[in-house]
Parts: C-alpha cells; structure tokens; sequence
C-alpha cells in the first residue's frame, strides 16, 4: 500500500482512505485494485491486462484512455539511470500519467499549486493518476524495479516538459543526493529513508 509523506511538515500518511482523502484535494486520484483472478509472476502482459479488465476498462471509459501496456524496469536494463534521470527532474505532460504498480516500488514527487509538496511511495495495488499540467517528478527505490501498467489517452503526450525550477533538489533521496548540501539535510535523509521501505 502507498505512503504519503509531506516533508516540509515532517508528516506521513499511511491510511489509504485518508491518502485518498488527501489526494482528491489537490486533484490527484488513488484507488487499491485487486485482480479479478490469480496471477503468477510469470504472467504475461496480455494476461495481466486480462485480469485486471473490468478496473481498466471502466478507467479508460471515465478518462478517454484509448491504449494500456505493461512496463517492467529491472536493474538490468541497459541505460537504467539515463532514463530515470528524464524523470527525476521536475516537469509535466500533456497528458495524464496513470500508473498502476504490480510489483516493485516508485516514489512520485508532486508538486500541487497550492500547498506543499507531497511523496507518495507507490507499490503493488496501488493506482495513481497524475493529471495533465500536474507538476511532478519520479524515482525508483534502491531495488531499482518496478512493474506497471500504464494508461494513454495518447501516447505521444507522455514527453516530459521540464520546469526547469529545480524545486527537485530540496527532496532528492540520500542515494542520489552526491553533494549534500541542501539546508536540513539530515532531517530530510530520516524522512527520505522512510519513502523506500528498501531504500
Ligand atoms: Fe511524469
């Protein structure tokens, strides 16, 4: 189940009605899926799709969502950091990002245009849409995998478009963070460590 923490108020959220709660306010939408029939860790992207169906279908109705794919990150993967590093700064999309996580974990960074900015530490069960124009950013944990369905409304929408206001900074972890000088950073790395339960 997720975590939300809010740092700059040292305050975690562990309830999923009241992450829900706290989400709905600043436009983000989380739900808890459950398959609607078993999968083995072997299950392939089709028959994973399959089992959760009736979720995704009624999604896509609801948000205009025309394609769903299974994306699976490993440690493995060539140019692992590359590509996390397009997301670890802070920017938005055109369209919705909507995630789904099947196994592994992710930090997502928000940053509403009213109140502070929030983490919410994703894992398996865990659905989150992040709305257009929504200012974010995202990481894996140390495990470095995560396995997701996906939404699009458009693929093509998906490119980040960066803020460039380097707000990301103030919350990198302490595994990324090289030269740690951002103010209260030892307060900060006991909230951070607390983001991952691996981390
Ligand atoms: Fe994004």
């Amino acid at each position: 189940m997720a975590v939300l923490t809010i740092p700059d108020k040292q305050q975690t959220i562990g309830e999923a009605e009241k992450i829900a709660a706290y989400l709905s306010q600043i436009g983000i939408t989380y739900e808890q899926w459950e398959s609607s029939m078993p999968l083995a860790d072997s299950a392939t992207p089709a028959e994973i799709l399959a089992a959760y169906a009736p979720q995704l279908d009624a999604l896509k109705q609801k948000g205009g969502y025309i394609t769903a794919d299974v994306i699976d990150i490993t440690p493995q993967m060539a140019n692992l950091e590359a590509m996390l590093d397009k997301f670890r700064d802070e920017h938005w999309h055109d369209e919705d990002e909507v995630r789904f996580i099947l196994s592994g974990q992710g930090v997502f960074h928000i940053h509403p245009k009213t109140g502070p900015v929030i983490a919410v530490t994703v894992e398996a069960g865990d659905l989150l849409l992040v709305p257009t124009g929504t200012h974010h950013w995202f990481d894996l944990c140390a495990d470095r995998q995560i396995r997701a369905i996906r939404l699009f409304q458009d693929p093509a929408g998906w490119t980040p478009i960066y803020t460039q206001s380097g707000i990301e900074q103030k919350y990198k972890s302490p595994r990324t963070v090289t030269t740690p000088t951002a103010v209260g950073s030892a307060l900060y790395r006991f909230f951070t460590y607390a983001l991952c339960r691996f981390g």
